[in-house]
């Protein structure tokens, strides 16, 4: 089966022998890849509408999985079960990621592992979750299509981080990748291009883009 460099590499942060909560599985492609690829996976493939269940429903007759993973409706986790250790968030904002946590703590007794992709608010999202009694893994800085996409394993655990690892994950800052290079030069080059534009009498605006380059400088070593 084909699927995108980014789903693999979030299937690359889901232990062996997970029992799986997918919210917003759209397609399950993801789903299908972890049971057929990695240990003794189960899954519950999770979306709140129609159309992404019926392409769930379907691909997983097609790939005849059916045996472990369940196709379910439902709006964030409210499809978690006693068995589910490991829940996925990803192609949703970190906003509405944070929503469908901060809704059903109580949900996340035994929930060992999340693994974490937000579209934005990466900041926010490591800030809330490290807040509820986990602490960050592992994670990858990646592109895709020219999207770049962070991907966020949190454990059971109460480290603490720095707001510079908060802001740019503390993993992500050790591991400074090619594309972690290429998408923040790109950002810095655009901040200073902005600055220029920025008038003089919208002082806190040009002070915040200067600090934001400042700390680009340092992580760069400009
Ligand atoms: C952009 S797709 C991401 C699909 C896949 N997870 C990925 O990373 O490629 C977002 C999916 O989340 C679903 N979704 C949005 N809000 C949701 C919610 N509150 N609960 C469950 N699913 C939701 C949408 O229907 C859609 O299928």
């Amino acid at each position: 089966m084909k699927i995108s460099n980014r789903l693999k590499l979030i299937a690359s942060l889901v232990p062996d022998d997970a029992n799986v909560l997918d919210v917003g599985c759209d397609h399950a492609l993801l789903d299908i890849f972890l049971v057929t690829h990695k240990k003794n996976i189960r899954a519950i493939a999770s979306d709140i509408n129609s159309g992404p269940l019926k392409r769930a429903i379907d691909n997983v007759k097609f790939y005849k999985v059916d045996h472990a993973i369940d196709v379910k409706q439902g709006d964030g986790i409210v499809n978690i079960t006693a068995e589910v250790d490991t829940i996925i968030i990803s192609g949703l904002g970190g906003n509405t990621i944070i929503d469908i946590l901060k809704k059903d703590l109580d949900k996340l007794k035994n929930v060992k592992t999340l693994v974490i992709s937000p579209h934005g608010e990466e900041e926010k999202v490591r800030r809330f979750i490290t807040s509820i009694g986990y602490e960050i893994a592992d994670e990858i800085f990646t592109c895709d299509q020219n999207k770049a996409y962070v991907i966020i394993k949190f454990v059971r655990g109460n480290k603490k981080y720095t707001d510079l690892e908060m802001h740019y994950g503390p993993i992500i800052l050790k591991n400074k990748n090619e594309y972690f290079y290429k998408y923040y030069s790109e950002c810095r080059a655009n901040l200073k291009e902005l600055l220029k534009e920025i008038p003089k009498d919208k002082k806190n605006i040009y002070d915040d883009i200067e600090e934001e380059i400042e700390r680009l400088d340092k992580i760069l070593k400009v």
